[in-house]
């Protein structure tokens, strides 16, 4: 698309029914607020967007199991979310709720105009229902076998093993989650969106959103991997008594499907806060829609809210989804019904006043291609390492030295001493210029791990100016130069003060306020016009970072150290077999670095990934390796779903020959370690694809 006029951005809606923990601060709040942040700054016309999802299984389930209405559950996490967003600085416009009144009114209307347009496939089915509970039973109410991947635990709605796509009645051995029982069969009406009638349009809107930005590889894998099997319809209706009611005729006790109504909520969120402008927002062509999601939600996004939108006709739709993996948590999954996270809220009251250390480790470790994992020894690393010993420092040394040798106050220069520090601030001045062009590259590429990178060099650039010139045994023989040392350094530090704002937000004022930095400079720090000159006065010295300790993150460590014991205790009970020793396998023959030096191992992508017809365990898969694309047949369908591996990297031996494997060629292996199940193996960094191994 064109320069835009103006963003719309979202972040997932996320369900009320619990608290936040860092692995969802990291996929879907800390990299759309550095976006929006960005945007801002750059003084574009942006609203972002988010609020409570408050209906749904998922909340009227866990009312169920702890005896108490949903509305209890969600008038709690409803106000505990929307602080914690605000105390760790997520800066949404509005943060409303799908509970209000007005969402319900949206949401409705939404859905009759869809159904008299005639969008809507009306059908009476045979459903599963609870006699116990007297409830119809859909999505997580019901558990079973799933009958394509025969995992016992897959839900009504999706099997989360294989990735299907299933409906209730598919399920083998149904069980009701509410009673535990054998669900029987009842006729009920819903309404279905024909979602297969939209297949092609779907296809054109994902390639031509392509031509104006690619949008991440496993977001466009997953898209393409659920379209290749095929979409079908889906029920927009459910029988139930909480969520929005269906506006038609003879539809009591039926309520509208979570994800129809939930992304509606964007909408009606807007709404809320600009009651007279929203549709500009949402209907006109020159708004950048931007959706910022976990990747679990990625086909709702993609597919699912796009047909909707487009049935609907008036409304734009998005630009792209950058969709972020997950975060592991000291090298497990997280997991919010294991308690197997960090909370926010903790967090905000074991470590106060430092937010900003949270969103930087965030940040640094963002899971923005693959699966990324959160230490407390990788966030202590990165605060005394790199805020503390590089940013902090630099701050530190720059401001203590103008107040010892100046007063604070940078003196009259002569031209002498100004055109002597020149040569050696060369690669200052460079990087200062180089800077803001790769910040904004990276920032519309969606690559925050980076552009944070180009944050951090230029105060490294700092410090090192600071080696080179040694201000501190210059002044005692030029004390003309060290003050042009230190006016550069200045310069450099208000760039810092201000571009590091969509990262750390509250360092950024308080350096602000320590270069005494007003609204007009901060204007000419972003036109690139902003010069240190003679009676430039900084403030007092504040301390923007500090070390954390061992004594500080120990008791982390130890507690989740302690949930993975009880996990781990947990598991081999249920197991009942007793702990077995390691076995290893003998070592092969020994050969020599010929034989070895044979072997071609490329470094490759997986970019696409479905389910072989009729073979359960292998999976078809297409692996990129940079200069060309590879199908490799491989026998891990037992161990990951399609849409787990797509964007995965992953080692391939590209030159063993190729096989058949029912049917199709494999053109290659992809290399895997065992234990008790199967693990890719690939660079510790994500590297070009094509490299070779050796
Ligand atoms: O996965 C979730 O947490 C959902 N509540 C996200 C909803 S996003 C949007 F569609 F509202
Ligand atoms: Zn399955």
């Amino acid at each position: 698309m064109k320069e835009p006029k103006r963003y719309l951005v979202t972040s997932a809606l996320p369900y009320a029914n619990g608290p936040q923990h860092f692995g969802h601060l990291a996929g879907a709040y800390i990299p759309a607020d550095i976006y929006v942040r960005y945007l801002r700054m750059m003084g574009e016309d942006v609203l972002f967007i988010c609020g409570s999802d408050e209906h749904g299984a998922a909340i009227t389930i866990q009312a169920k199991k702890e005896g108490i209405t949903p509305q209890t559950i969600i008038d709690k996490y409803h106000p505990l979310n929307k602080e914690c967003f605000r105390k760790i600085g997520i800066s949404f416009d509005i943060y409303h709720r799908t509970s209000e009144k007005l969402h319900h009114e949206t949401s409705s209307d939404y859905f009759k105009t869809l159904y008299d347009k005639g969008v809507f496939i009306e059908k009476e089915s045979e459903q599963l229902f609870d006699e116990k509970f007297q409830q119809f039973l859909a999505d997580r109410y019901i558990k079973g076998t799933c009958p394509k991947c025969a995992n016992e635990d897959a839900y009504g709605d999706q099997c989360e093993k294989c990735g299907s796509d299933l409906s209730p009645t598919e399920l083998i051995n149904p069980v009701s989650t509410l009673s535990g029982e054998t669900p029987i069969l009842k006729t009920t009406k819903h309404w279905y969106l024909p979602m297969d009638k939209y297949e092609g349009v779907i296809r054109e809107w994902i390639d031509k959103a392509q031509a104006s930005e690619k949008w991440k590889k496993h977001v466009l894998g997953q898209c393409l991997s659920w379209l290749d099997q095929g979409l079908h319809a889906r029920s927009m209706t459910r029988d139930l008594d909480w969520g929005v009611k269906v506006p038609l005729e003879g539809a009591d006790g039926k309520v509208l499907y979570v994800w129809l109504d939930a992304p509606i909520g964007y909408i009606s969120a807007t709404k809320a806060l600009i009651p007279d402008q929203w549709e500009t927002y949402w209907k006109d062509d020159e708004t950048k829609l931007v959706h910022f999601i976990g990747k679990d939600n990625i086909v709702f996004h993609c597919i699912i809210f796009p047909i909707l939108l487009m049935a609907h006709g008036e409304y734009v739709l998005p630009v792209n989804v950058p969709a972020n993996q997950f975060m592991n948590l000291e090298g497990n999954k997280m997991s919010t019904s294991r308690n197997y996270a960090v909370w926010l809220y903790e967090y905000l009251k074991e470590f106060p006043g430092q937010e900003d250390v949270l969103r930087y480790a965030l940040t640094a470790n963002m899971p923005e291609n693959k699966d990324s994992d959160f230490s407390w020894k990788d966030f202590q690393a990165r605060n005394n390492n790199e805020l503390v010993g590089i940013f902090g420092n630099l701050v530190n040394r720059v401001i203590v030295l103008t107040h010892k040798y100046f007063g604070g106050t940078i003196p009259d220069i002569p031209t002498e001493a100004e055109q002597a520090v020149l040569e050696q601030a060369e690669e200052v001045y460079a990087a200062l210029q180089a800077f803001p062009h790769e910040l904004d590259a990276a920032i519309h590429r969606y690559e925050f791990r980076n552009a944070l990178n180009e944050v951090i060099n230029l105060a490294r650039v700092g410090n090192k100016f600071l080696t080179d010139t040694e201000p501190w045994k210059l002044f005692k023989v030029d004390a003309d130069k060290t003050a042009k040392v230190l006016a550069i350094s200045l310069e450099l530090i208000a760039r810092l003060a201000v571009y590091c704002e969509p990262f750390l937000p509250f360092t950024s004022a308080r350096l602000k306020k320590m270069l005494l930095l007003d609204e007009t400079a901060v204007q000419e720090v972003l036109a690139g016009s902003f010069r240190v000159k003679a009676g430039y006065q900084v403030g007092a010295k504040e301390l923007l970072f500090s070390k954390i300790d061992d004594a500080q993150i120990q008791p982390q460590i130890d507690r989740l150290a302690t949930i993975q014991q009880v996990l781990q205790a947990a598991k081999e009970d249920a197991a009942s077999t007793p702990v077995e020793s390691t076995s290893f396998e003998p070592l092969k023959p020994e050969i020599t670095y010929e034989d070895f030096s044979k072997l071609d191992i490329r470094t490759g992508t997986i970019t696409t990934a479905v389910k072989m017809k009729k073979a359960n365990k292998l999976l078809q898969l297409t692996v990129d390796l940079g200069f060309e694309e590879r199908t490799v047949v491989s026998g891990i369908a037992e161990h990951y779903t399609p849409e787990d591996i797509i964007g995965q990297q992953v080692l391939l031996l590209a030159n063993l020959a190729p096989r058949k494997l029912r049917g199709v060629e494999s053109q290659g292996m992809i290399l895997m370690a065992s234990d008790k199940r199967l693990h890719f193996v690939a660079p510790v960094d994500v590297i070009d694809n094509g490299q070779v191994i050796s």
